[in-house]
């Protein structure tokens, strides 16, 4: 069974609420229907006429309140936040932020800043968790790679220009990915450069060799180390050439770049000349709510719901 096979019979499990605020784009609504009927969660599509409707006008009240109490003092206007409210986006937010949703899938039209843009403001930070970032689940036709062929990326979504501490904490909570999403009993995670164990000097490599120091300090049990090169990490002669005894070279299975650029790079060679195949979720919310492609398919947005539902339990 592949990944996205395990992830929908996991959600399977417990059903959950899980809101699609372009509920009336057309690879949506396809989607929802086969996420009904093959009962992976229970979708809820929001069109903008069911949220105007005069019956929906408590409901609406109290989610524009609602949104005006968690910004007013960012400057949000009782205006401003009813405006807002009128938007599926923002209304989708609000029923996970109050538990009338479990998640929220949503993406097929909006550009990825304008999902997430709400995501940060309204859902928030899981208590504990210092920043939102992502994980690129990339599943490889060679098995030999990372765990039986799926490599975990972070993060290729987010954060521009993450710092050592952001690093550190990307690495973990792309660990904590692997294992509850993927299934990964042992993460081991890899931080990336273009240097092995000092074999290079640079400010940049400086910093990734400080974010695995406070990765270390921050999860002491996790199998982690860098900075090392993407062969070290991945082809097990490179990595004991390179980094004799590191508990992660040539076997690593969570891979942490640097920054966006690379990231974001990465995942689409991996993509498209690896023959990988792929998608994102987000880590780090109180709730989880995950971006889709533009160009994504009916399929994906079926496997993006699964995974936001897995995410929820
Ligand atoms: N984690 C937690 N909170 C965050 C994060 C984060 N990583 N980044 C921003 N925030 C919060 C801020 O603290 C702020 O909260 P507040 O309003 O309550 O004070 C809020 O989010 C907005 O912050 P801004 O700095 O104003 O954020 P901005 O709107 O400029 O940008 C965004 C945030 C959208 C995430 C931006 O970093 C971005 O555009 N990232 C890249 C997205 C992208 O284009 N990715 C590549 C394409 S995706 C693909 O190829 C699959």
């Amino acid at each position: 069974m592949n990944l996205i096979e395990r992830i929908k019979e996991k959600a399977r499990k417990s059903v959950k609420r899980i809101v699609l605020p372009e509920g009336d784009e057309p690879r949506t609504v396809a989607a929802a229907k086969i996420i009904k009927d093959e009962g992976i969660a229970e979708p809820i599509l929001l069109t903008k006429e069911q949220i105007e409707a005069p019956s929906n006008k408590a409901k609406f009240d109290a989610y524009a309140a609602a949104l005006y109490e968690l910004r007013k003092a960012k400057g949000l206007t009782e205006e401003a936040a009813a405006k807002l409210a009128a938007d599926p986006m923002y209304y989708g937010m609000m029923m996970v932020k109050v538990g009338d949703a479990d998640g929220l899938v949503s993406g097929a039209v909006h550009s990825t800043g304008d999902m997430l843009r709400p995501a940060l403001q309204i859902i928030k930070t899981a208590p504990g968790m210092k920043l939102v970032s992502s994980s690129f689940l990339m599943e490889c036709p060679d098995r030999s790679l990372g765990e039986d062929g799926l490599l975990v990326y972070a993060d290729c979504v987010v954060n521009p220009c993450p710092t050592a501490e952001e690093l550190a904490h990307i690495a973990i909570a792309s660990a904590e990915t692997a294992r509850t999403l993927c299934g990964i009993a042992e993460p081991r995670v890899a931080l990336l450069s273009f240097s092995t164990k000092g074999s290079a000097s640079h400010a940049l490599v400086d910093k990734v060799r400080e974010a695995t120091e406070i990765a270390h300090s921050l999860a002491p049990d996790l199998a982690l180390d860098g900075e090392m090169q993407f062969d070290a990490a991945i082809v097990p002669e490179v990595g004991a050439s390179k980094a004799k005894g590191s508990p992660v070279a040539g076997r690593a299975n969570v891979f942490v770049f640097p920054d966006l650029q690379a990231g974001n790079i990465g995942y689409k060679i991996t993509q498209r000349i690896g023959k990988a195949s792929c998608f994102a979720v987000l880590q780090g919310l109180a709730k989880p709510c995950n971006d889709l492609s533009r160009g994504c398919s009916v399929d994906d947005i079926v496997s993006t719901v699964a995974a936001t539902a897995v995410q929820s339990r």
